[in-house]
């Protein structure tokens, strides 16, 4: 591995420079202002695999364009898919960023932009990881192909029906996905478990245009103070979701799991304090950790209605919206928490309102099991990239398609996470930690190695 350690080194300012290319591209996939922009940084990746010389494909979809690559076949050894998204969350609130979203700026280590650690610079460590090997050894230990989507920051909508049309073309040992977190700067981490989501916008529709509220107020059901109402009700004050059956299929968590997490070196109090608040409020009996990665949660997204300009003005407001989701947890169902969401909702709205809510998008929570041969190779790749061995974790949010590569094609994801709990994921000034890409790139180059020495499924049966 000299050889290629040596390239890693001396390319270090090149793959900088590579990633804030991809990182001005604005490939916000929830924004069609941005379609030409997602198709520019899907072009992006694809190029970069054709200057690999490995056979490239961009798929239409009814949505973005997915993109697909293949090693030179290394015929006897393991393949892994690499799984990873070029799209990003809209960069709003503007005005908070400190540089823009979409200039990439270097301060104090870091690289700043939107998609920074979310996923473009997790997502290219394998990319740039596959081409040290190409370039210093000629050919790579094992098969690599590559699944790199834009729509996962919208629910993943084309992916599972091109991962079912497609079962043959994506067949592997393992997939790897590096789109998550360490458990703290200098503590790596393999996550084994994810939240799945169920998403909603939920609209009221009241009187046939806004009221004045004193003439009107009292007599005319407000659709604002119906939301209040609806929202208010899914959660009650210890956070427990108050949906009929929600909890039902609930997976929970074992004596031992909870053990593992508490053996965990996190701090509440740091945690808090990271995030600006003073305290915190959650279902009774359970841990901050349990509650971010193994319980079920609703989380209000979006809220809007009447009047919200300066000063003020007595308006009874034609209409109200909510986005708003569900994080789940094994095995709960996101469409039987949307058949019985819908009931529940239904059953509060007065005369003068119609409702209609809309499912967006969902996906269960998955668990993966520890104990594979293709999980101790990427723990062993960790320690020699991070020079420290990694933890195992869960978290709470969630990448839907984890769950269909268990489903169609049989298989585990290894999700070995390169970004840090305040990369400012979602959020302004969202950042990467340059020390990070460059051990995520040599963690990765590792990999390969170590996944060769464990052979196939087939080899191990
Ligand atoms: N990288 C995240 C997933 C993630 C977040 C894993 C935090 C671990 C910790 C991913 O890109 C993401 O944000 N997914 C969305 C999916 C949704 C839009 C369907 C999420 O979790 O909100
Ligand atoms: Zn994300």
């Amino acid at each position: 591995m000299n050889q290629i350690d040596t390239y890693l080194d001396e390319h270090r300012d090149r793959f900088e420079d590579e990633l804030c290319e991809l990182l001005r591209i604005p490939s916000v996939s929830a924004d069609s202002a941005h379609r030409d922009d997602v198709r520019r940084a899907a072009e992006w990746v694809a190029d970069q695999f054709r200057g690999m010389k490995l056979a490239t494909e961009v798929i239409e979809t009814a949505g973005h364009p997915i993109v697909y690559a293949q090693s030179p076949a290394v015929p006897g050894a393991p393949t892994a898919l690499v799984y990873g998204h070029y799209d990003v969350q809209p960069p709003e609130p503007l005005d908070l960023w400190t540089s823009p979203p979409f200039e990439p700026t270097r301060r104090d280590g870091n690289l700043y932009a939107r998609g920074a650690t979310d996923d473009k610079g997790q997502m290219l460590t394998h990319v740039k990881s596959v081409q040290a090997w190409l370039e210093t050894e000629g050919s790579l230990p094992i098969n690599v192909k590559f699944l790199i989507e834009g729509e996962e920051e919208v629910g993943s909508a084309h992916l599972d029906a091109f991962i079912e049309a497609n079962r043959e073309k994506l067949s592997c040992d393992c997939v790897v996905i590096s789109d998550t977190c360490q458990l703290g700067p200098g503590r790596p981490a393999i996550t084994y478990g994810l939240r799945g989501i169920a998403y909603y916008e939920l609209r009221l529709q009241g009187p046939d245009r806004d009221l004045h509220s004193g003439s009107f107020g009292g007599a005319i059901t407000n659709p604002a103070n119906v939301l209040a109402r609806m929202i208010a009700a899914l959660l009650d004050e210890d956070g427990r979701v108050q949906v009929p059956g929600f909890y039902d299929d609930v997976v929970e968590l074992s004596d031992e799991e909870r053990e593992q997490f508490r053996a965990l070196d996190f701090s509440n109090v740091e945690f808090l304090k990271k995030v600006g608040v003073s305290g915190a409020v959650g279902e009774e009996g359970y841990t901050i950790l349990e509650r971010r990665w193994a319980r079920p949660t609703c989380d209000v997204n979006g809220l809007w209605s009447g009047y919200q300009g300066e000063g003020e003005k007595t308006v009874l407001p034609a209409s109200a919206g909510a986005k708003f989701s569900f994080r789940l947890v094994p095995n709960q169902c996101p469409q039987q928490v949307s058949d019985s969401l819908d009931a529940f909702l239904q059953g509060m709205i007065p005369p003068g309102i119609e409702m209609e809510l809309i499912r967006s998008h969902g996906a269960p929570g998955v668990v993966v099991p520890l104990d594979s041969p293709y999980m101790r190779a990427a723990a062993q790749a960790i320690e020699q990239g991070f020079g420290v061995a990694p933890v195992f974790i869960r978290e709470g949010g969630s990448i839907p398609v984890v769950n269909t590569f268990g489903e169609l094609l049989g298989v585990d994801t290894l999700l070995l996470g390169w970004g840090l709990d305040d990369d400012n994921t979602h959020s302004p000034n969202e950042k990467f930690h340059l020390a990070d890409f460059h051990r995520g790139i040599k963690a990765s180059a590792y990999l390969w190695r170590e996944l060769s020495r464990v052979g196939t499924a087939h080899q191990r049966t």
